[in-house]
């Protein structure tokens, strides 16, 4: 049913069509209505939902789009096992204050003969970009094609894939997509572990572990502002410590520019850590401002 707008017994808006979508949001602009888009691949939690709400702030109308994109995993990354509860999502996502919950099916985002990439160079060449070729490319492309389709205003990305966001902010400069990319904090459970769909592969025990990324990264950004000359072997002692407390791998531990992740060899005013390492099946992701 590619053209029918679904309304389910609780008014949750459920659009499968880029012409339902451009239908209900040419409306809201007629209404003289501003619409803020919330990008996620589903599995939600409260880090997305703090999207929505930053959104809220910002817009009258606030569509989230649900898609697994298949573009953007490797081929032993998760793409089939990745969590999916449509039913689920669009209740919370609704709950939250979502207008209108954008479902497109894999046909309608990649008919037949789809042809076109969005590559990114620059920010994506260091951190994720080497460990996981073609995600960015992924991500540009199915990005690019969900701004063009619903033209928001504002489109909102968690700071928790801070590499993710920079890709989106230059694909919206160097392709004059008339959008504001906001960048929103990162959501964390109590214990400091940033929230994400793929903590659920996390067994008890790695459960326990996965906090231990936050507090290494927390504790090289404070060694860092003692020694500010020191970013390399500070960065290369903290991989040795997520090895030996438990981690399976490390991927990286960087201190980066924050504008364009160069690499620093010294601290000098605005720059994050980075820090990727593999616990069980799941591979985590986090990082903090230096200041
Ligand atoms: P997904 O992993 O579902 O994340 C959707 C959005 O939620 C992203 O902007 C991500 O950075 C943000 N997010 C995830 N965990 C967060 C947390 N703990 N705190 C704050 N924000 C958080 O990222 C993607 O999907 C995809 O790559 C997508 C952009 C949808 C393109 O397919």
């Amino acid at each position: 049913m590619p053209n029918t707008v679904e309304t389910t017994s609780m008014s949750e808006t459920i659009v499968r069509s880029v012409e339902g979508l451009r239908v209900t949001v040419a409306a809201w602009r007629r209404d003289g209505k501003t619409v803020g888009l919330v990008p996620t691949m589903g599995a939600i939690h409260v880090g997305h939902l703090s999207l929505v709400s930053e959104a809220k702030a910002r817009c009258d109308k606030v569509i989230a789009s649900i898609f697994v994109n298949p573009t953007q995993f490797g081929e032993n990354e998760d793409f089939d096992a990745y969590p999916a509860d449509e039913v689920h999502d669009v209740r919370e996502l609704s709950d939250a204050g979502t207008d209108l919950v954008f479902c497109p099916g894999r046909d309608d985002v990649y008919p037949e003969g789809f042809s076109t990439i969005v590559s990114v160079t620059g920010v994506t060449s260091g951190l994720c970009g080497p460990f996981r070729p073609g995600h960015f490319d992924g991500v540009a492309t199915v990005v690019a094609k969900l701004l063009l389709q619903c033209l928001p205003n504002v489109a909102v990305f968690g700071e928790k894939d801070y590499q993710q966001l920079l890709v989106i902010r230059q694909v919206a400069r160097d392709l004059n997509i008339p959008v504001d990319i906001i960048g929103a904090p990162i959501i964390r459970e109590a214990d400091g572990l940033a929230m994400s769909s793929r903590n659920r592969y996390l067994s008890v025990d790695e459960r326990a572990l996965a906090p231990q990324l936050n507090r290494v990264l927390a504790d090289v950004a404070a060694a860092i502002l003692t020694k500010p000359s020191d970013c390399q072997s500070i960065c290369r002692n903290a991989r040795e410590e997520l090895l030996e407390l438990g981690f399976m791998s490390v991927d990286y531990v960087s201190v980066c520019d924050t504008d364009t992740l160069d690499l620093l060899k010294s601290y000098t005013g605005s720059a994050r850590v980075f820090g990727a390492a593999r616990l069980g099946t799941a591979r985590l992701i986090d990082n903090l401002a230096i200041a």
